[in-house]
């Protein structure tokens, strides 16, 4: 953690919850955060799927807890089946916008050039755009990881985004889901060189907050989250059951 840069435990559910567990889910998170009140030790997002983001905006109101997407259309409207804009998202509560995370880029074929589309979107109606990025294993097997990070967010952040308009998670992609994690040292040494990078290319850059995910848990948030550079954590798995959640989040150290 460094001066100044407020952290951020943000929560991704993926494809999970129907509407009584996702809003019940979404309830808990609300109730738990307004009674931490100021002893809430960052900023708490949840990043419901696209179905349940109207119910969990209405659950989250009057709590400090912010509202995501998992993913937006790079136009704003059109011919596009299924699919949903940054400005949909922003209708219905949203501030922030998940993008480019590996399971859109490995299993929806999503190149850096779209990734970097769809962030323009959300700038373009005021959405905070948390962008993924990470390298597969025989990626870093190949001691490519740095090459593949600093590519990806080269990529995918339009040169002329501001530092509080996204936030950049970095998520080894063999470390989602998986309950493997980097050590702590390589966890650094790739926040430090996209820290670098973000300085390098964007006015301000040092104030972007950089996120770790890939197999946060209770048992292994304190040290991860102690870590220079590491600005808070995307959750996937952890983040649905709601005391692991709160104990992540009550992992961030004291500001
Ligand atoms: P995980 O997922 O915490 O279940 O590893 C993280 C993510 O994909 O954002």
């Amino acid at each position: 953690m460094a001066s100044g840069r407020r952290p951020l435990i943000a929560a991704n559910w993926k494809m999970n919850g129907l509407k009584s567990d996702g809003v019940a889910l979404a309830q808990a998170v609300a109730a738990w955060a307004k009674s931490a009140g100021a002893a809430l030790r960052g900023e708490v997002l949840v990043s419901p799927p696209a179905t349940l983001i109207d119910a969990v905006s209405a659950a989250l109101t009057g709590s400090p807890v912010q509202l995501g997407g998992q993913d937006c259309h790079a136009q704003p409207s059109g011919a596009f089946t299924g699919d949903i804009s940054a400005a949909m998202l922003k209708d219905l509560g949203a501030s922030h916008v998940i993008l480019g995370h590996s399971e859109r880029r490995t299993l929806h074929g999503e190149t850096d050039d779209q990734v970097k589309a769809k962030v323009a979107a959300a700038r373009s109606v005021g959405l905070v755009a948390i962008v993924c990025v990470g390298e597969t294993e025989a990626q870093r097997d190949a001691g490519d990881t740095l090459a593949v990070i600093v590519r990806q967010i080269d990529g995918s952040i339009p040169s002329e985004a501001t530092a509080t308009e996204i936030v950049v998670a970095y998520e080894p992609v063999w470390a989602i889901g998986t309950g493997r994690t980097p050590t702590l040292a390589e966890i650094v040494e790739v926040h430090k060189a996209i820290r670098a990078r973000l300085a390098a290319r964007i006015p301000g850059g040092d104030a972007v907050r950089i996120l770790y995910g890939g197999s946060v848990k209770p048992s292994n948030a304190p040290e991860v989250l102690a870590l220079a550079d590491v600005d808070g954590a995307l959750v996937g798995g952890a983040s649905l059951k709601a005391d692991d959640f709160f104990a992540i989040v009550n992992a961030l150290p004291q500001a």
